[in-house]
This record gives structure tokens, sequence and C-alpha cells, in this order.
């Protein structure tokens, strides 16, 4: 363990964690949607000057799997950023309006990002392990956010076979994560995201760099995740999105009349119902193919 990683673990031992886990001042629900693990009131997000995303409502549902869809630059990922304040390592990026995690404004005055981001775990686009073994990827969360932890061989058991790895690297735990396949580097991504228990995860494409059958090795975990994770997911496949998920948002951006276009949530309900009978012909257009 580094120096850094000690202070940081005797430094965490000795404080409670400044995010409040009840809620004091719940956010009111919003009509027709989940009072979830997560909420936003009038999200919006700039990048310097442009508005990037305006005027989001809506909460995430507990163990279940919402997929955040739409066209390229609408704003999903940005939305998805500031769930866990990755926002923050924006330059240029700021957040209004609320993100509360169970009732906790998790951009409050003392809140501990890195409590935030153990708690509310994410997967990129393209798997981006760290530059060491397969078991180091796995541990280093858990030591850097100074989780006790009795045996550091099971938790990494764990969290591998808990992201469907386990048997296939078992033997090779001392390796270099680069010499595994895409798939597996991101299945070790997801392995790294529940080695620090988190509650939610959020995810930003995560198949897109995939194959189907690693694609589909991946979709058949997170539906085994959602059983103990919340899960949240960007993705472009709308078949991804419709075999997934439980609930679906789709987000469009329209040009104002500065000619900036500024992404907005349009439409959020069951997955069923988005793909099924959408209510905003605006949806309608989108699933069917006539625009994005
Ligand atoms: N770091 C940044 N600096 C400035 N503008 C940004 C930045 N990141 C995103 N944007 C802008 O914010 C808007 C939303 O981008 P975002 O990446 O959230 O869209 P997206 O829906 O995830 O798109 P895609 O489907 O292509 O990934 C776009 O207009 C984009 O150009
Ligand atoms: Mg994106």
């Amino acid at each position: 363990m580094t120096t850094a990683d000690s202070h940081l673990t005797a430094d965490r031992g000795r404080r409670s964690p400044s995010i409040k886990i009840e809620a004091s001042r719940p956010l009111p629900a919003v009509g027709g949607q989940p009072d979830g693990v997560i909420s936003l009131r009038q999200l919006s997000v700039y990048y310097n000057d442009f508005r990037a995303v305006s005027g989001v409502d809506m909460s995430f549902s507990s163990k279940e799997i919402t997929a955040l869809i739409g066209p390229s630059g609408c704003g999903k990922s940005t939305v998805l950023r500031c769930l866990n304040r990755m926002n923050d390592l924006v330059p240029g990026a700021r957040v209004e309006g609320r993100v509360a995690y169970h009732g906790a404004d998790i951009y409050g005055a003392g809140v501990d990002v890195i409590e935030v981001r153990r708690r509310i775990g994410m997967v990129f686009q393209k798997a981006n392990p760290f530059p060491k073994s397969l078991y180091d990827n796995i541990a280093y969360g858990p030591r850097v956010t100074g989780m006790k932890i009795e045996s550091m061989d099971d938790l990494v058991e764990r969290a591998l076979r808990g992201a469907a790895l386990w048997d296939e690297v078992k033997d090779k735990l001392k390796d270099n994560a680069f010499g595994l396949s895409g798939g597996q580097q991101q299945r070790l991504c997801i392995a790294r995201a529940i080695a620090t228990s988190p509650e939610v995860i959020l995810m930003d494409e995560p198949c897109s760099a995939l194959d189907p059958i690693a694609t589909g090795k991946i979709e058949d975990l997170m539906t085994e995740l959602a059983s103990e994770f919340t899960i949240i997911i960007v993705t472009h496949n709308m078949q991804q999105a419709a075999r997934v998920s439980q609930r679906t948002a789709f987000f469009t951006a329209a040009a104002d009349d500065k000619g900036q276009r500024t992404g907005a949530l349009v439409e959020y309900a069951p997955t069923e119902q988005i793909f099924g009978n959408p209510v905003d012909p605006r949806t309608e257009d989108y699933i069917s193919g006539r625009f994005g």
C-alpha cells in the first residue's frame, strides 16, 4: 500500500461518511415516476456558456435497469456523468438544479466526492483497465476508499464471479489486464466497479466496442446484477434497451432561437410503453428510425 493509500485509509477510518444516506428532505416524487435512489430536479448542465442539457426531472428506481436513449449529442453522457459527479472532472462543466441520492444533494457542501463515486460506480464505453494486474485492478478501489476488508483475495474472487469472469481468469490474476480480450476487459471493469460495493452502477454504452457474443454476455450480466444493484445505462442500441431495461428515458436536442442545441428529457416510462406505445411523437419517430 502506498503512503497516499494508507493516509487516505487512516483518514477515512476516523471520520464518518459525510454524505447523509437517510434523506433529511426527501424530494417530492415526480408524477408517475418511481420515487427512486437518485432523483434529478430541474437539472441543467453547461459547458462554459453552452447549455448542453436543460430542465431534467426524473427519478431512478432501485434494483432496476433504466436505459437512457436518444440521438447523438442530446446529452445522455452529460446527464449520466452528473449522477456521480464525473462532470467535476470535465473542464468548464457546470451543473444547476439538484441531484439527490436518497434525498441528499450530492453537490451539497461537505459531500465526500470519493464516497459518492464509491456508492455510484461507473463503467465507460471503452474498457479502461488500469495498467496493473487483474488482481490489483479489483483491489485498487477498496484500498483507496479505505474499505474495511477481511480478505482481499475473497473480495477479488467475489467481484470477478459477480462479473462472470472468474472461471476465465482465475489462473492469471497476476497477469496484466491489457492481456485480456475487449469483452473480458469490460467485464473486468464491471468487476472493478462492483468491488467497492456500490448501490448504483452507471454504464455509458458499455457494449459499443464489443462483438455480439461479448455484448450478450454483458447484457446477461447486467440482468443478473440488477437483482443487487441499480443500473443506469446509456445505449444507442434500442434492441439492447428493450432487452435489458425496465424503464427507458428518451432524450432529444432541439435548437433554440439562438441556434443552440440543448438536450431535454422527452419521455420517461416503462420500457414496453416507450417501445410499444410512446406518447410523444418525437419518441415514436426516434424508435421507429425516422429520426436520429
Ligand atoms: N467536454 C465537453 N465540452 C464541451 N461540450 C461538450 C463536452 N462534452 C459534451 N459536450 C456537448 O454537450 C452536448 C451533449 O453531449 P453528450 O456527450 O452528453 O451527448 P450524448 O447524448 O452522450 O451523445 P453520443 O450519443 O454521441 O455519445 C453535445 O452538444 C456535446 O458537443
Ligand atoms: Mg455519449
